[in-house]
């Protein structure tokens, strides 16, 4: 039986936080035994707010390093440089034409970011419709996200169902997604403003964890994180949103349910809870970060995304000429 297609990527932004891992780069790994899995590096997406030149490489690679050191197989997952596979930009231009306005008018993470930026680009605007043409492009099934990317999957499904009614007559030319999303840790707040997503190119780095963060860092923004004066461990989003934002990063790092660990820590304070979790971050993170280091290190790394370009350019290309035979697009 052939496998189903699963599509995901990361923006190589800057360096993925505890959040970006949880939310969607964990599951990565779990799934790439069931499925036929394509991981992308989308640079593209990165450029849609400044960033420079140099350190964009320099992530970019860092982020194909980080992927294989969290175990994702080049025998079993394609991995990818969005930028290397030029079907994207062709799609994008064929999604756009196929988009309204008010669509992209609704998405709320664009007015999250454009709200951060001091003049927003027009990328920036369009950016969930190249969105799209990245997961449309590799017959997508299955696609691990975090619950921040939920409205563009939707947006994705509304383009495909419009898409086949005005161009397929009938038949299916582009194949329906589905998103999956963890049941625990797909929204992983902010530790110094938990009302807020935690992110990767947050301007004050004791909001979030990155991947690469060493083991005092990570300790030290732990215990900084922000909970409450009541002193007792319980979920209650509401009303304790810091401390269940780390009872929700707990569990996912140990696998343990949040009741059992609020059970366990009951009686105790934040002081042990905190330290607890420090520990169990550390102990997934270390080993990640000694492959990485090798990793990053080596001229072996580029033999990855090479062999993966090929392969995805081979998808990508067969989508994009059926997209524009479709439309109507040359001779
Ligand atoms: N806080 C989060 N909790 C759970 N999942 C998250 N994701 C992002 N933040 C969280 C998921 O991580 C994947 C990769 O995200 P992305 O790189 O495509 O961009 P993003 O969603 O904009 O993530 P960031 O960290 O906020 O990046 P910047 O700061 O560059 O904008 C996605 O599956 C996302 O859902």
């Amino acid at each position: 039986m052939t496998k189903q297609r699963i599509f995901s990527g990361v923006q190589p932004s800057a360096t993925p936080t505890i959040g970006n891992y949880i939310g969607a780069m964990k599951n990565f790994v779990a799934l790439q035994d069931d499925y036929d899995c394509i991981y992308c590096i989308v640079d593209q997406h990165a450029t849609t707010v400044p960033q420079d030149p140099v350190t964009l490489r320099m992530q970019t690679r860092s982020l194909a390093a980080l992927y294989l050191a969290i175990g994702l197989d080049p025998e079993k997952s394609t991995i990818f440089i969005q930028s290397e596979v030029p079907a994207h930009s062709e799609a994008s231009t064929i999604v756009r034409c196929n988009m309204g306005m008010g669509e992209l008018e609704r998405m709320t993470q664009y007015k999250d970011k454009s709200q951060k930026q001091q003049s927003v680009s027009v990328g920036l605007f369009t950016y969930p419709a190249v969105m799209v043409a990245d997961i449309i492009l590799y017959n997508t099934n299955v696609v691990p996200v975090g619950a921040d990317q939920k409205q563009h999957l939707e947006l994705t499904r509304d383009f495909v169902t419009r898409f086949n009614k005005r161009y397929g007559y009938g038949s299916s030319i582009l194949t329906m997604p589905e998103p999956l999303i963890p049941k625990t840790g797909s929204r992983i707040m902010s530790l110094q403003t938990p009302s807020k997503k935690m992110s990767k190119s947050d301007a004050n780095p004791k909001e979030y964890i990155s991947m690469l963060d060493n083991a005092k860092t990570i300790r030290k923004k732990i215990n900084s994180a922000i909970t409450d004066s009541y002193g007792v461990v319980a979920y209650d989003p509401e009303n304790k949103p810091g401390v269940s934002n780390l009872l929700t990063i707990f569990s996912a790092f140990t696998g343990e349910s949040i009741d059992d660990i609020v059970k366990r820590f009951g009686g105790v304070g934040y002081g042990q809870f905190k330290r607890e979790l420090a520990d169990a971050i550390i102990a997934e993170l270390e080993p990640i970060q000694e492959r990485y280091n090798v990793l990053f290190a080596s001229e072996e790394l580029d033999k990855v995304p090479d062999e993966g370009t090929t392969r995805a350019n081979q998808i990508a290309g067969e989508t994009v000429r059926k997209m524009k035979r479709a439309v109507g697009l040359g001779r």
